[in-house]
This record gives C-alpha cells, structure tokens and sequence, in this order.
C-alpha cells in the first residue's frame, strides 16, 4: 500500500430527521446564505419549503440561486460567484445532485478571487480559501457531498473539466435517504452506474497489497448492485435508498483508493461524451464501462477479472480465468442494460462517429491514459467505436 494522507473533515449528519440541526450548522458560518438548487425538484418535493423554514427560524438572511443545470455551466458559476461578492454572502447552501453541489464549490471559491472561474479549469489558478458549504443531497451518485471535487462545463469550448481542492469541502453534509425517494427510475439507474463506476475506477488496479481495501470496494460494488434492483422495484425502500446514499459518499471520498496513483480511464473518455453532447454523465460510463473491460482484457490483467467475477458476482473460481473475466463483463452489461434499463450503445444516443478522433485526443490530454492499461487516443477511439 501506498503513502496517503486522508483528510475528509466533512460532518455527516445521517438519516430522516436531521434537517433540524441545519440552522445551529448554519450559523457557525455567519447571517447571510446563498441557498443554491437546480430545476426544481426541490420545490416539488417539499423541501423547498422546509429548507427555508429553518433559515427563517434561525434568523438567517436568506439569499437564492436557483437553475443550476444538469452537467453544470460555467455561466451559472459566473453568476453565483458575482451574486456572492454583490450580496456579501457568507456561506454558501446547496441543495440538491452532484450538478448543484459542483457548481456551489466553484461558486465558493469564484467568490473570493477577481478572475473569470473558468481560469480555475483554463489556467489552474490557485485557490487560496472558499466560502464555506454546507449540503443538503437529494441524489445518490457522484459523492460531491463528502469530497473535494466538482465538474464544470464550458459549451462554448466543448470542455467538461473536473478539479479538486480541499478549499472546496463540504463543512456539513446533509443525507436523508427518503429524499431521494423521488429520484426517477432514469436518474437512480444512472446514479448508481455512476457509484459503480467510481468504485470499479479504483478497483481496476494491478497494485497487490490492498487486500482491505478490495474486500471493502467488492462489498460496495455489490451493496450498489442488490439495493439498485430493490430501488427501481419500490422508490421508497428505505433500506435500499440508504445503502445507495452511504455507498455513494464512501465511493469516491478518498477513503478506497488508499494511495493508488493510477489515473481514471472511464471517466476521462465519458467527460468528453458529455463535454460534446450533453449526455447525463452515468449513462455514458454505464456504455463505455464494459467496452473497455473487454478492450483491456489480456495475460496482464486478467486475474483482476477473476477477483471481480468471482467476488462481486459469485461466479465459479474454477473455470477457465478468460471465462470467467467475459461471464463477469456479461453479468456487468446485464446489470447496467437489463436492470437498470440504460441505453446500451452511444448508436442509440444519435451519437456518431463525427468527433470521435477529437473526444480521444481531449480524453488522453495529448498524451496517454495511464489508469489500468494506458490508453493512447487510438486506443480510446478504438473504445468509443465499440459503444457504436
Ligand atoms: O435540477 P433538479 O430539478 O434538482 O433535478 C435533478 C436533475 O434533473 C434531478 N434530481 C435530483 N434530485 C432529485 C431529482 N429529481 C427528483 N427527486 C430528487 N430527489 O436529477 C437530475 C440530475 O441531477 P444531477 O445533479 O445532474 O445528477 P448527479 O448527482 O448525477 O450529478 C451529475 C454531475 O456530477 C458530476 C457529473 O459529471 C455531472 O456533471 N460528477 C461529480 C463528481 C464529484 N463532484 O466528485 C464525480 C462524478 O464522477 C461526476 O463527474
Ligand atoms: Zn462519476
């Protein structure tokens, strides 16, 4: 195992009914919050309302940003960084999925430099402190409630870039899994591809000595796989909706990858899917996950499928290790595809080969892909033209 530091100060509080602790978390930070939410699903569900009740009770100023787009824009960050300077807000409250939570970290730190926030993506611009945040989750997916990271887009430049910085931290994270009884069975299928996906990032690894780590990610993975069937069944199973939300924060908050220094593959190849064309972000990796399974595929990898197969989807340790690994990538699509019902080739998204070759280089920085097998932009538009 590797050197690592791991440092994740975010207070979790966990369960319905917790709501009631906002306005004391709040008022550690000052009068004044921008409450921030996306395109309305926090109205129809009630919480709207509940939310700004306990602003109100806590004699808090309350100040609102609403519209934050699924992949979220760069100009919605503009405007929540102009709107915090204008208002001399304090502190920042983001209610919502993964888009509204990304976009508030980047409102938090836009507020306190003069500079355009895109330079924070353009140019890697320091950030030296951000207004604090706290979140109030209503979808179980990217893991922004308890990590340093958030994903912006830029469609003028056809760019989706994302950026950590330990300034960006959630202070107080809110989880109540019964609100995210209301998540279409679209978005949860998503979600949790999205889940999967973090963990299977860090999983793909040929570093040999994390034995507790592995046994932890291969109970996620089929945590996410049992409670996702059980969610789309009965959108109100507490049980399901609560492992999916814990799964999802613990999924991509540090505390898996134990040191691992290999780069994420699927991930960059899906942001210039969704950079190009918009697409909801789980989606795209639900697609390309199992291509590049296969695509990377060989001698050197394959006792890795074996651990997986055989672990995660109990199939036998006997067989043949390539039997194994294409039975464990067939279980994956049957998961994502049969399950989940997701769409299963980028054909059927109207997505064509027109930018593929574009997409790769942007994907590979010019470079190479150094995560499980590296991948040079041949290779990655090898993999977009398997999800045709
Ligand atoms: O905008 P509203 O009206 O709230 O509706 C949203 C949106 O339409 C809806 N929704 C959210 N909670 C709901 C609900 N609908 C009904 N009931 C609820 N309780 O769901 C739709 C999608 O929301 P969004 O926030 O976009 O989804 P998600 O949480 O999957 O976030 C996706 C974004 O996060 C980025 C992705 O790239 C994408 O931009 N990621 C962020 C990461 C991070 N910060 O660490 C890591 C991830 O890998 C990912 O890249
Ligand atoms: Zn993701």
């Amino acid at each position: 195992m590797n050197s690592f530091i791991y440092d994740i100060p975010t207070k979790v509080y966990f369960g319905p009914n917790q709501l009631n602790h906002l306005g004391e978390e709040l008022q550690k930070y000052g009068k004044r919050v921008l409450l921030v939410y996306g395109g309305g699903s926090i109205k129809k569900s009630g919480l709207y309302d509940k939310v700004v009740k306990y602003i109100k009770e806590s004699n808090l100023e309350l100040f609102e940003l609403s519209g934050i787009e699924p992949n979220p824009r760069i100009e919605s960050v503009r405007k929540g960084a102009k709107m915090c300077k204008d208002l001399n807000i304090d502190m920042l409250l983001a209610v919502g999925g993964g888009s509204t939570l990304d976009a508030t970290k980047w409102i938090s730190a836009g507020a306190c430099v003069d500079f355009d926030p895109w330079d924070f993506f353009s140019k890697r611009s320091e950030i030296k402190k951000a207004l604090p945040i706290v979140t109030i989750l209503t979808l179980a997916a990217t893991g922004s409630e308890m990590n340093s990271g958030g994903v912006i887009s830029n469609l003028e430049t056809n760019e989706k870039i994302g950026r950590q910085d330990y300034h960006l931290l959630p202070k107080v994270s809110f989880l109540d899994p019964t609100l995210t009884y209301s998540v279409s069975a679209y978005q949860t299928a998503c979600g949790s591809a999205d889940i999967m996906s973090h963990i299977m990032e860090t999983y793909f690894d040929l570093e040999k000595d994390l034995y507790m780590l592995d046994t932890v990610m291969e109970g996620l993975m089929k945590t996410v796989i049992k409670y996702t069937k059980i969610a789309l069944q009965e959108p109100d199973n507490y049980e399901a909706r609560a492992n999916l939300m814990w799964a999802s924060s613990w999924a991509i908050n540090g505390f898996i990858d134990g040191g691992k220094t290999q780069q994420w593959s699927c991930h960059a190849m899906e942001h210039e899917l969704s950079a190009f064309y918009d697409i909801t972000h789980g989606l795209g990796l639900a697609i390309l996950t199992p291509r590049w399974m296969k695509y990377c595929l060989d001698d050197t990898t394959v006792s890795r499928y074996v651990q997986f197969g055989v672990n995660v989807f109990g199939i036998d340790e006997n067989k043949d290790p390539y039997e194994i690994a294409n039975e464990a990538i067939a279980k994956l699509e049957d998961f994502f595809f049969n399950d989940l019902k997701l769409e299963d080739t980028l054909t059927k998204l109207k997505i064509d080969e027109t930018y593929f070759n574009q997409m790769a280089q942007k994907a590979c920085k010019n470079s190479s892909i150094k995560g499980f097998k590296e991948l040079k932009p041949t290779d990655v538009e090898n993999i977009y033209k398997m999800c045709l």
